[in-house]
């Protein structure tokens, strides 16, 4: 192992984040990713946006309804306000920089490392025998996402911050290894107040595409009516809401509410706990039912819109993927280069 390379390099300031096409999105990854996605791109920053197929196959998927997620998802992107323009958009298996930098990363990465994966015991639960390599090598796979870019800033939902340590692991390891200062440490960011959106149907536990109970969570393409009526189903306490945050503390059901009202209304939890304050959820419920319908329904209609054309999208798909190539494939072709590979092809 060669001494590390001290030499200060700076890494302009490049967003890159992901979605697994794995199922419909959820508001989970509408507040949690997707609307910020479009706010650092309205911001200007640099925004490469990409909807993990290849990170999607590490459980079984059925080829068409895989299809059909990818453009469904694509269509999400665009109806939230992500512009194929400003920002890159395009799935991951037709940048095959992503596999290489990956595999190259599963001899960077630590069987201990990986072990420690939380997502990765979850998912695999008792049955970690008998799942996928690839879901066990799945947070390399993501490094190399972020890195075949050397993306300087991940937005993230709460439940991916273990991965994006994995992610500086790699860099600083690599780095570390061949004596170079090549990949940047990448920061995630996690803000705003739906870091972690829970079930409707139980506070305790993060709302997700793969939960059986589809009342537990918005789904993009719910309708209007749909919305309305899982928001007053929503499970919730018999208090009303109380006067302070701290009131909140011990009732995951109202924070989980309060929290999403807040995220869609663009406001603190504090400011909506000041406006609702001894509300009951007879109140607060409708209250935020018309809210997220309001927020919701102009992307529900236009990503069926979209979806009247999936040639389109199939294109948008092809323009982000060549441009996303264009920034990857010089990075993973020094990347060769650094770990001693001959690339004598070219
Ligand atoms: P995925 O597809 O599970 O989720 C996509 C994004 O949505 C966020 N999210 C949530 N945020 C708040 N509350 C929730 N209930 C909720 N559910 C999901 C996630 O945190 C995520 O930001 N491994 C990633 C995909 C990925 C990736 C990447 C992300 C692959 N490569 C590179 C960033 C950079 C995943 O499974 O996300």
């Amino acid at each position: 192992m060669s001494e590390p390379v001290q030499t200060p390099q700076t890494f302009p300031t490049r967003i890159f984040s992901g979605i697994q096409p794995s199922g419909g999105l959820t508001l989970g990854n509408y507040l949690g990713a997707l609307k910020r996605f479009v706010q650092k791109q309205d911001e200007g920053i640099e925004t490469i946006y990409c909807l993990v197929d290849m990170h999607a196959i590490t459980v079984w998927q059925d080829p068409a309804k895989l299809r059909q997620q990818t453009r469904e998802a694509a269509a999400g992107f665009i109806a939230a306000g992500i512009d194929p323009v400003r920002s890159i958009l395009f799935n991951q298996s037709q940048v095959s920089a992503h596999v290489e930098l990956a595999w190259i990363f599963n001899t960077v990465a630590r069987m201990g490392w990986m072990s420690r994966m939380t997502q990765f015991k979850d998912k695999a639960g008792k049955n970690s025998e008998n799942v996928s390599l690839g879901l066990f090598a799945y947070p390399a796979l993501m490094a190399a996402d972020i890195l075949a870019y050397k993306a300087t800033h991940v937005p993230v939902g709460e439940d991916q911050k273990q991965h994006i340590e994995l992610t500086r692991d790699i860099a600083a390891k690599f780095n570390n290894d061949y004596g170079v200062n090549f990949f940047p440490i990448t920061e995630p960011v996690i803000e705003g107040a739906a870091t972690r959106v829970m079930s409707l149907r139980d506070g305790t536990k993060k709302m997700s595409k793969s939960d059986p109970s589809d009342q537990s969570r918005i789904n993009l393409t719910d309708d209007a009516d749909t919305i309305a009526k899982k928001f007053r189903k929503a499970k919730t306490d018999s208090e009303p809401l109380p006067s302070a945050l701290d009131g909140l503390k011990d009732r995951p059901d109202a924070r989980n509410l309060v929290n999403i009202y807040a995220a869609l209304a663009d406001m603190t939890p504090q400011a909506v706990i000041a406006e609702y304050a001894g509300a009951q959820f007879g109140t607060f419920k409708p209250a935020l039912a018309d809210l997220a319908v309001a927020k919701l329904s102009p992307i529900t209609t236009k990503m069926s819109d979209l979806m009247q054309d999936p040639a389109e999208i199939d294109r948008i798909l092809g323009e982000g993927a060549a441009r996303a190539d264009a920034i990857a494939r010089p990075i993973v072709d020094q990347v060769y280069d650094i770990i001693g590979m001959i690339r004598s092809r070219h």
